[in-house]
């Protein structure tokens, strides 16, 4: 009784509580939904095995789905105070005492009809095969709450300049609606660079947990009473602690060997979760900073993704069934290039980006993504290895964001 009264008083400790429940929930109904997911033709083959299993595929949807689950029976905890007395006092004008924090819970609100918008829209993704153009959209507009709640309750649109930069800007520029552009390219960014850092076993859940587990790592630093900040990293970590859990029960069942896939919902889901934390606790920048794989990904794959060198359904690394390992996937182009296909092809090869082959009247190249990078580089590697790879470089890059954000920070920004 002591622990369920400490823990009502103490957001914090519920969130973590919700957490725990939420993953074993979630690696649950995972389990007893396996056949029903079968049963509903949600399902994907597996492609980097030997005899292609069919394995159910969206289910990612009841991960997101005990997550909002979570969310929905916390959102009293932060506002326990307001129902213990406090509240009643606060609505009597005349001693100007403080009202209820209606801003805060607007924050809650449009943060969960965001992610409830995106994993519905990841959802018909893996059920419709939504165009690329219309993926590229929704989670812009699936932000308007957000960014609408950003609006009334901060209404910042000015940055500070790096000071390398004033010479030219000043030291603070107001981008005005840019900002919110900048913004909404942000829920942009953060979903469709999870879902094409994707296509092996455990990929998608294992770069989305490194990036949850560093954005906590980062709202700890700030958890000590004195700092102005920490009610935004609170607020961070009220969201971050049960994607943190569901995801661990998810993983279970998505590592090598897969015997569930995660789909697009879950891509977007995870995306999402990480959008609306760095959109609502103003720190978009330090999450970018985490994402430095998805942005070379994003990077290097923009020559396909924009149509300059053919861009085939999957760029998946290829199954070789003889050595059980898994190779780079190639693009077969037709000769002549573009121009500009040719231009980037040739920037590529210098870096050792790219590989081609001449075959008659067309050229092999490899697909533009890290994975297929890394094959290039580090030769064939069960897909395992590859997946504990891209891990291993997700917490590298994650060391870099912390060395960035809190060492070389001050050759940028003073104080
Ligand atoms: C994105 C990528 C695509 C990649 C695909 C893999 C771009 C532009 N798109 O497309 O190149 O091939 O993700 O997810 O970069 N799969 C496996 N093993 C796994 C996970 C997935 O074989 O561990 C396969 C399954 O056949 C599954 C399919 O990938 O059905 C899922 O692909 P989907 O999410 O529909 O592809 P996109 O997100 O459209
Ligand atoms: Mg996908």
């Amino acid at each position: 009784l002591t622990i369920i009264y400490n823990t009502a008083h103490d957001p914090l400790s519920a969130s973590v509580g919700f957490a725990i429940l939420g993953g074993a929930v979630t690696w649950k109904l995972v389990l007893e939904f396996k056949e029903s997911f079968i049963k509903a033709n949600l399902i994907g083959r597996d492609l980097a095995k030997v005899d292609k299993p069919i394995i159910p595929e969206s289910t990612g949807v009841i991960c997101a789905a005990i997550y909002l689950l979570c969310i929905f029976l916390f959102i009293p905890f932060p506002f326990m105070e307001w129902f213990t007395g406090k509240g009643i006092i606060s609505r009597s004008e005349e001693f100007h005492a403080p009202t209820f924090p209606h801003h805060k819970l607007g924050e809650f609100l449009s943060a969960m009809l965001s992610l409830q918008s995106m994993t519905f829209l990841g959802f018909a993704d893996d059920v419709f095969d939504i165009k690329w153009r219309y993926k590229l959209l929704l989670p812009a507009i699936a932000s308007i709450p957000l960014l609408m709640v950003y609006y009334v309750n901060f209404g910042v649109t000015h940055i500070v300049v790096p000071i390398p930069l004033r010479f030219i800007f000043g030291r603070i520029i107001d981008l005005g609606f840019l900002y919110y552009v900048y913004m909404g390219m942000m829920a942009i960014f953060c979903t469709n660079s999870i879902n094409i850092l994707a296509g092996i076993n455990g990929v998608e859940i294992g770069q989305s947990l490194i990036i949850a587990c560093s954005i906590a790592i980062n709202d700890f630093l700030f958890l000590n009473g004195a700092d102005p900040a920490m009610e935004v990293h609170l607020f961070s970590l009220y969201f971050i602690l049960p994607f943190i859990g569901v995801s661990l029960g998810l993983i279970i069942h998505n590592w090598y060997p897969s015997s569930v896939f995660v789909g697009d919902t879950y891509c977007y889901f995870a995306g999402m979760t990480f959008a609306v934390v760095g959109i609502l606790s103003h720190f978009s920048k330090t999450i970018l900073l985490f994402f430095i794989p998805q942005i070379f990904n994003f990077i290097y794959s923009c020559p396909q993704l924009f149509k300059l060198i053919d861009c085939p359904r999957h760029r998946l690394p290829r199954f070789n069934p003889s050595t059980l390992k898994l190779e780079y996937s190639k693009v077969k182009v037709q000769k002549p290039l573009k121009p500009s296909a040719h231009f980037v092809l040739k920037i590529f090869v210098s870096f050792g980006l790219a590989e081609t082959n001449e075959v008659e009247n067309s050229i092999e190249i490899n697909n533009f993504t890290l994975m297929n990078l890394l094959l290039l580089r580090f030769g064939p590697l069960h897909e395992k290895t590859l997946t504990i790879l891209i891990m291993v470089l997700q917490i590298l890059a994650s060391c870099l964001a912390f060395i960035i954000r809190y060492r070389l920070v001050h050759f940028f920004y003073e104080g």
